[in-house]
């Protein structure tokens, strides 16, 4: 490359003064946005246009769009319009599976990121993730075709994502001989549209990506539009910072600062206000209030900071407050709570589990969380709301979530950075969600823990013992229920206080309207926890014999319990064994076809990464493994 090239010729300030053009351009506002419509609708022309246009994108851009599409400028030679347009869509086809193709550019007045997304129904996941930063969506429409579904489809998710700032950019005006009538009742139509879904305001422009009218000046072809061309409009968009300062202060606490003893600070990026020593703060969940003393940034001591900036608070009281936390106005506290109504935007292969847990990261805190069964799913297309037990990939819908303990919040549509979550799988680490907070339900707040004179410890005590859960899981006819049996009667010998629960059993009594789906297993496993942990809380030890074939829920009942009290033991028999033995003749049913969901033959069995203890049943006896499993609790 060379500067002559016209697509990144530099100013002439950069020649002259390179320390002043540094200056000015990193002062420069920042503007995110997204651009949405089929590929037909001319984004690859329109985005090819911005860059070519402002003549400045950053290099390593330009080098990695030339090297894509093997045809774009070589060294000194001019880049042709064409052919950089070819490169981008041929970069986003490429870029479809990984995630969003983002493009840098920038102008005398300000910076910008736009995230390119592919516009098909299957990329939903993909538009949410380029939207999900973005200040500013601009739509684009087929002057010839006007408003579509996919508009439609996309100026919802733009609406749900909580975007503010909407350009309705009706392109190919060239195509329709400039017509001003055209344009017009393509803007009442979406305007009717638009207001459906609560759009509040939106910025119509005719524009030709491809013959470059209304982009970065007014056109002469349309002299009837008044207003400001797509760039200029661009380039003068109030971003929300100021809006935002407006709000109450909220902090999440990024990390806590501690260099020396004299000095503790609480790091993190102001999502909304400002902030300045003397204020009254509190800090969530734990309502424990202070006054700030220093506001602390990079460039030393500050009067006020204001809601996008990352700073050190320190406080005049030494309280408790650690990362995830949330340091707040002391007037304006936020809602507090573990249960709530949320929107999620599902975007794993793998479907949602109802009654799973997943890690939710929310600010800068992550909790475990249980994703109850969808109240519907969301026809993006139509609206209509659709009956569903499970969210598949990019289905959105609408479900309860329980948090494993409370989490300062405000709903996305006030606060999108305390607001907006990911859902995240404890077992692949994949983020299977996104979701926006609508309220905490109300159920959560009415009921409180009671306090109870005789604990677990007391009840224990009685008993003269440690409880424990010996969790033991494996194949149907691996041998879990002979073995417990074993283990029980030999700890009622010892004088233990034992209690077993046996799958078959509890599957005829409390849980015998659960079948063998995964969301029902999962269910199971949960019910089972929650009873071996109230047995635990009584004092005694307890044995349980459930398949249990899945990792998250086995994990979760481990989390349930006290540390050290959750005893995993692996009865490790291979399939071959287990089949062969077939005591109750299901493995041959389900073989045949009669029986469906059989763990091992059509539904998956996930071993045990590290369990306490692994019972290889083809080289002991049910006694020897009963003695391995006690002398693991009774040293
Ligand atoms: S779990 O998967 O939810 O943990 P659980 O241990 O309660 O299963 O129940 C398993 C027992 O149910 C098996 O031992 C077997 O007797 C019976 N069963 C009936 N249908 C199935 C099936 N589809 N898969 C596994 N076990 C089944």
């Amino acid at each position: 490359m060379t500067t002559q090239d016209p697509i990144y010729k530099t100013d002439a300030l950069i020649a002259e003064d390179i320390d002043a053009y540094l200056e000015t351009h990193q002062h420069k506002t920042m503007l995110r946005f997204i651009t949405c419509g089929s590929v037909d609708d001319g984004k690859s022309t329109l985005i090819g246009r911005l860059l070519y246009d402002s003549k400045m994108i950053f290099e390593d851009q330009l080098a990695a769009l030339e090297s894509d599409s093997k045809r774009v400028g070589t060294q000194g030679q001019e880049i042709d319009f064409a052919l950089l347009v070819d490169g981008l869509a041929a970069e986003r086809e490429q870029g479809i599976t990984i995630d969003v193709a983002y493009r840098f550019f920038a102008t005398e007045k300000r910076k910008f990121i736009v995230a390119d997304t592919p516009g098909h129904e299957q990329y939903t996941r993909n538009m949410v993730t380029g939207a999900s930063t973005a200040d500013l969506a601009v739509i684009l429409i087929d002057a010839r075709k006007g408003v579509l579904t996919q508009t439609r489809r996309h100026s919802y998710l733009v609406q749900l994502i909580g975007i503010r700032h909407i350009v309705l950019a009706v392109n190919k005006m060239d195509l329709v001989d400039y017509d001003q009538a055209k344009f017009d009742q393509i803007v009442a139509e979406y305007r009717e549209f638009a207001t459906s879904i609560g759009i509040q305001d939106f910025t119509a422009i005719p524009i030709s990506g491809f013959k470059g009218d209304n982009i970065t000046a007014h056109s002469e072809n349309m002299p009837w539009y008044t207003g400001t061309a797509l760039l200029p409009h661009l380039e003068a968009v109030e971003v929300d910072a100021t809006t935002d300062q407006a709000k109450p202060f909220r902090m999440p606490v990024q990390w806590v600062n501690r260099p020396n003893l004299d000095f503790r600070g609480f790091s993190g990026l102001v999502a909304s206000g400002t902030v300045k020593p003397g204020d009254q703060v509190r800090v969530l969940p734990s309502g424990k209030t202070s006054t700030v003393s220093r506001v602390v940034t990079m460039d030393g001591d500050r009067d006020l900071a204001v809601s996008g900036e990352a700073i050190t608070l320190t406080l005049t009281d030494e309280i408790d407050c650690s990362r995830g936390q949330v340091i707040v106005a002391a007037q304006s506290p936020l809602e507090v709570a573990d249960q709530f109504e949320s929107t999620l935007v599902w975007m794993d292969e793998a479907e949602m589990v109802p009654g799973r847990a997943y890690w939710l990261k929310v600010g800068t805190q992550t909790v475990s969380a249980t994703v109850h069964a969808p109240k519907y799913e969301v026809n993006v297309n139509t609206r209509e709301h659709l009956a569903t037990k499970t969210l598949d990939l990019n289905a959105i819908g609408v479900a309860n979530i329980t948090t494993d303990r409370e989490i300062p919040f405000a709903p996305y549509a006030e606060n999108r950075d305390l607001g907006g979550f990911i859902l995240i799988d404890k077992i692949t680490n994949h983020t299977v969600a996104a979701g926006m907070i609508h309220f905490a339900l109300r159920r959560a707040q009415n009921i409180h823990w009671q306090a109870t004179d005789i604990g677990r410890d007391h009840h224990a005590g009685m008993k003269n013992q440690k409880p424990a859960v010996l969790w033991l899981t494996g194949l149907s006819g691996s041998g879990k229920s002979t073995i417990g049996n074993i283990v029980e009667r030999k700890l009622a010998r010892m004088n233990r206080h034992t209690f077993l629960l046996d799958g078959d059993n509890v599957r005829h009594g409390l849980n015998k309207d659960l079948g063998f789906t995964e969301a029902d297993r999962v269910e199971n496993i949960r019910r089972v926890g929650e009873v071996a942990k109230l047995m635990t809380d009584a004092g005694l030890i307890v044995i349980t014999a459930f398949i249990s074939p899945f990792r998250s829920e086995r994990d979760m009942v481990r989390g349930m319990m006290q540390p050290g009290e959750f005893v995993e033991v692996f009865i490790d028999t291979p399939l071959e064994v287990a089949e062969g033995r077939d005591v109750k003749g299901l493995y041959a049913k389900a073989r045949s076809g009669q029986l469906k969901n059989f763990t091992g033959i059509d539904s998956p069995y996930e071993e045990p990464a590290s369990p306490e203890l692994r019972i290889d049943t083809t080289q002991m006896t049910v006694e020897e493994a009963a003695d391995l499993i006690i002398a693991r609790l009774i040293p």
